[in-house]
Formats: structure tokens, sequence, C-alpha cells
């Protein structure tokens, strides 16, 4: 008879190789001390770190420390105060519910817990590598310290596997900027190899605390977000699109308070972005999702670092919304120097963001400008336009530079750049249109005739009847030529033909997936060559006009591209500069 092959591992073989999953690295270690210190109900915590945590972690809290017999059970496995039965798993608040956490440190390395509650005496209990080698009392107040020294000593596999210190303390502090920002209601205070790292006092809101540990920057680069869509809210900080691309992308997701991966919550929260940044730069983002316990299942990784949503759509949609909302408000307005918003005196003569998302275009949108004298375009309804926004009074308005529209208001001079604000308006009257909308168009007594190259004419083809939505009506002729029957008319200056020979121009050799991609640039460039340009002088109405139309739109505060159209310049920055303040 041959031997059996299979065998039961013994248990501390067994423990050793479960604790991989939770211990991977030493910020793993920090990450789950810091959890527990954090169940305990700690409003403060002290870390020591000695080698990038190869040597030493040790965690000390206020919390409400463990009794003698709480201690000793802490350190078994499936040992947890935190849930009782599978049911208390549905939404659990706690960070732990496994009782996994010490048992696994305690297997692979040197562990130590020092803990007091208020009443009992204070206990020490130490562990090598998974034995228990000694309890007794010890002196402290209430709270609890937990060291963990030597760690992976007796699994060479996974030391070998650790980096150098330095790249395993910049794990370490990546994941305390992240304990910081979910938890700015505690103190935290960090040492490496004796050197103070963090030093933070508990903070109001997340926009302080990013401040604390990013800079100030970091911090004035992010617009607030909050919005609530059913029973979930959405709340955090989102990157003013105007900066996206120029400093370290950073994003943060947490779901109910705890930090979690979440690919498809990030793509919705950029998908809020489109037509503000060009595609391919990616916004910094800090998203805090509130929702119920039940709709969502907290327990499906390892190291509890991946959450699953019974209703992933609904949750995807509500992030994108609240984003979106926040980019059009006023925040969203680029600034020079801290300019603060006056309530009662919003910038573009209405309240931005809540409102101009409830009431979008009107159902067919007016003309931007007025017709000044002898072109050929159809008179415009400014008075309807007006009329629409009565409740907005448009400040005294004055052109400089041949691209500025400039105003004043009480906290700051106000800039906004005309081509970029036109095309902003005309991206969304197209859109408008182009799902159905109107489009004023103008027939032309003249047909416009267009000789095309070859890869131009193919873009009209295939672009015909997308273009048709815009107002541009054409037939192909002859391989290569074009017949132009009707322009739109977005305002007087307006170059039909070198518009259209632009745009398809633009388009050639455009190798768009869908068809969707492909109209939003579509109608981006048209938007863009129709736009009024830099350089061209506009009249007082004109510019009224413009305003007017900016404040209707959803996103006034950018581009299609990522550029701002509005600039503050806080009247505190320009005393500043004079030497005034
Ligand atoms: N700093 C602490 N202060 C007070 N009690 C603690 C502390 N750390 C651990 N405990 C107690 O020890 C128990 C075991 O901790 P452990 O981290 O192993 O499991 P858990 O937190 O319950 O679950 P998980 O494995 O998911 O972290 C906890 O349930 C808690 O009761
Ligand atoms: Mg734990």
């Amino acid at each position: 008879m041959t031997a059996p092959r299979i065998a039961i591992l013994p248990p501390d073989v067994a423990d050793r190789i479960a604790a991989g999953e939770v211990v991977e690295r030493p910020a793993s270690v920090v990450k789950e001390l810091v959890e527990n210190a954090l169940d305990a109900g700690a409003r403060s915590l002290d870390l020591e770190i000695r080698e990038g945590g190869r040597a030493l972690i040790r965690v000390s809290d206020d919390g409400s420390g463990m009794t003698r017999e709480d201690v000793q059970l802490a350190i078994a496995r499936h040992a947890t105060s935190k849930i009782r039965d599978a049911e208390d798993l549905v939404g659990v608040r706690s960070f732990g519910f496994r009782g996994e956490a010490l048992p696994a440190i305690g297997s692979v390395a040197m562990l130590s817990i020092e803990t007091a509650t208020d009443d009992g005496a204070g206990t020490r209990i130490d562990v090598r590598g998974g034995t228990l080698d000694g309890v007794r009392p010890a002196a402290r107040r209430r709270g609890t310290t937990v060291s963990v020294e030597q760690l992976f000593f007796n699994t060479p596999a996974r030391q070998k596997f650790l980096r150098g210190a330095r790249s395993e303390w910049r794990a370490i502090l990546e994941l305390l900027h992240v304990v910081a920002l979910v938890r700015r209601d505690i103190r935290l205070h960090v040492t490496h190899d004796d050197k103070e790292q963090l030093a933070l006092a508990p903070a109001a809101s997340l926009a302080e605390r990013v401040h604390a540990v990013w800079g100030a920057d970091a911090a004035d680069r992010l617009l607030p977000v909050d919005d609530i869509q059913g029973s979930i809210r959405v709340s955090g900080l989102a990157e003013r699109p105007s900066d996206v691309g120029l400093g370290t992308r950073r994003t943060l997701v947490t779901v109910n308070g705890r930090a979690v991966r979440d690919v498809g919550v990030i793509r919705a929260a950029e998908a809020a972005y489109r037509s503000t940044i060009p595609s391919g730069v990616r916004p910094s983002l800090l998203l805090e999702l509130d929702i119920p316990g039940a709709d969502v299942d907290v327990n499906v990784h390892p190291a509890k670092a991946e959450v699953r949503f019974r209703d992933r759509w609904t949750v995807e949609r509500a992030v994108e919304r609240a984003v979106r909302r926040a980019l059009g408000t006023e925040d969203a307005i680029a600034a020079v120097g801290v300019v603060r918003g006056v309530p009662d005196a919003p910038v573009l003569g209405r309240p931005l963001g809540v409102d101009s998302l409830r009431q979008p275009m009107p159902a067919a949108p007016a003309p931007l400008f007025e017709s000044t004298g002898d072109t050929a375009v159809a008179p415009a309804d400014v008075d309807a336009a007006v009329e629409a926004d009565d409740e907005i009074v448009v400040p005294p308005l004055f052109q400089f530079h041949r691209t500025y529209i400039a105003f004043e208001r009480p906290e700051a001079l106000v800039l906004i750049d005309q081509h970029a604000a036109h095309e902003r308006v005309l991206y969304e009257r197209f859109l408008h249109a182009f799902e159905g909308g109107e489009m004023p168009s103008q027939r032309l007594l003249f047909p416009l005739t267009l000789h095309l190259s070859p890869a131009e004419a193919e873009v009209f083809e295939t672009e015909r009847d997308a273009l048709g939505k815009l107002g541009f009506e054409g037939e192909l002729f002859g391989g290569s030529s074009v017949l132009v029957q009707a322009v739109p008319s977005p305002h007087p200056r307006f170059d039909a033909e070198r518009c259209l020979r632009d745009t398809l121009a633009t388009l050639t050799g455009d190798r768009e997936a869908s068809a969707h991609a492909r109209h939003t640039r579509l109608i981006a460039t048209v938007a863009c060559k129709a736009a009024v340009k830099s350089g061209d002088l506009l009249a007082p109405d004109e510019m009224r006009a413009l305003y007017l139309a900016l404040a209707r739109t959803t996103l006034p505060a950018h581009d299609v591209h990522g550029r701002a159209t509005i600039l503050q310049l806080g009247w505190g920055e320009i005393d500043r500069r004079f030497g005034r303040a």
C-alpha cells in the first residue's frame, strides 16, 4: 500500500498561507491596524514606522481598548466583535468583520498588543510567528497599541518580494493619505524612522483635508460635488475642467466610508466631463458615495478593496449626474486669486448649476446675434431671447483686445473669452438641434459650389444627414463637388463656406469608432468653426446676446476643449499686486 499523497496541512502552515491574502506588504498591515483602531472609536492615531514597515509598524489609538479576555480572543482566527452572524454582514459599517487580520499578522511577524479599557487593568500580549508568548499586566491609559516587528521573518518567500524600505514607505504613505481623507475627523500623527511625516489635526471638510495633505494647489483645483439622487448621495471633489492635466491626477472612491477601487464609478464620473476636456486627459476625482447598506455587498474581496452594487447602473448614473452638476456651477469658473462667491450676485446674472440643468435649452433656441445691417442673415429674434431671461440683469460690458468681454462684479473683474464662450453656446445648440430640436437655417438664394478633395467629399457623403441636422443642406455632384443650398446662421459674420470646408478638412482621416463619437466631434468642430473669432469686433448688442446665451448653457464655464470660457480676477489679488492689500 502506498502512503496517501494528500495530507491536511498543519495549522500553522495553513495560517501562514491564509495570511498571504490579508497581509501582502507592510502597507496592508498598516491598513488593518488603522482600521481596527477606527472601529474601536479612536479619535487620535499615532503611528511609528521603521524601515518602510519592515522593521516596525506601531499603531497607538485612544479607542475603546480590550479587556484581558478579549485581547486573547482577538488573536484567534474568526474572532470578531463586529458581527455575530451572516445577517450582520448586510450593511456592515465597521471596516472589520472577518476576524482575520490580527491572527494573520500574528502568524507572520512578532506581534505585541498593549491595551486597556476605561475601567479594567491594562494587558500586554505577545505572539511570535503564530504562537502565544505570554500575557501579562501592563500599565497604560485607555486605548490600544499594536506593534508589529520583523514582518515575514518566518516566510522567506514573502520577504523576498518586499521592495526596498523607500518604496514600502511610499505605499504606506499613500494609504495613510487615503485614511486621512476618508476620516478627516481624526487626529493623525505619523513618523518614519523618527522623522515626522504627517501631523494632521481634525479637519472640518474634505477640502480642508486635501489642503492639509496635498497642499493648496491641489485643493484649489477641485470643485465641490454634492448631489442626492433617490437613495444615493454623491459628494466629494472633482477637478475643474480647465485644470485637468496640469497636475498629478488623483482618484479616491469611498462607498459608505470605505475606500474602494471602482473603475465603473470613475468612468461614470469621467463621462460627466464629456465636452469639457479633450479626450485622453483624465480628471482628479474624490467621490464619496452613501448608499443604503442593503444595496451594496462589501464582502467580495479578500482585502475589502472592492464592493458589489446591487444596481450598478443607477449608482453610476447618480455619480455622472452629480459631477455634471458640479461642473455647471459658479465654482467651476476659473479664477486668479481667491474669489468667493457672493450668493446674490452670480457671475452670469443667474444662479448656475441646478437651475441651468433643470431648465436646459429652450425648445427653439433663438439665434445668438441680432442682424447688424447688410448681411443676408434672417433677422434674429433677439427680443425673444431677452424675454426668456428677463430675470438676468446684464452688467455693462466692454470688449478688450477684440477677444475678451469684460465686466465687473463685487468680488472680481470678469473676462469672457468671446470665441470660447460662443463655441460653448453653439455646441449646446447644435447638440440640441441634432437631438431633434430645431436649428435656424437659411436657404441660400444663390447656392454655393464647393470643390472638394476626394477625402473631403467622402466625409461629406458619410455625414450628410448629420450636417443636415445642423443646417447644412447640399448635394454631391460630379464626384467631388458639393452644391450647398442651405446653411446655419449662427451670427451675421458667419462664413458658411469656410466653416463647411474647414469642418470637412478637419474630419478627414477621422477614424472614430462609434457613430456617437463621430457626431460629437462633428458638432464640436462645426461649433468651433462657426463661433465668432478672436479679432472680431463685437457690437454692444452682440456682447449682450452672447452673455445671455452663455448664461443659459448647461456648462457655461468651459468650452468643448477644456479651456475656460470665463476667468475671474479677484479684486483682492489685483489690490495685492498694486500693493494695496
Ligand atoms: N485597536 C483595537 N482596539 C480595540 N479592539 C480591537 C483593536 N484591534 C482589534 N480589536 C478587537 O480584536 C478583534 C479582532 O481584530 P481583527 O482585525 O483580527 O478582526 P476584525 O477587525 O473583527 O475583522 P477583519 O479581519 O475584517 O479586520 C476585533 O473584532 C476587535 O474586537
Ligand atoms: Mg480588523
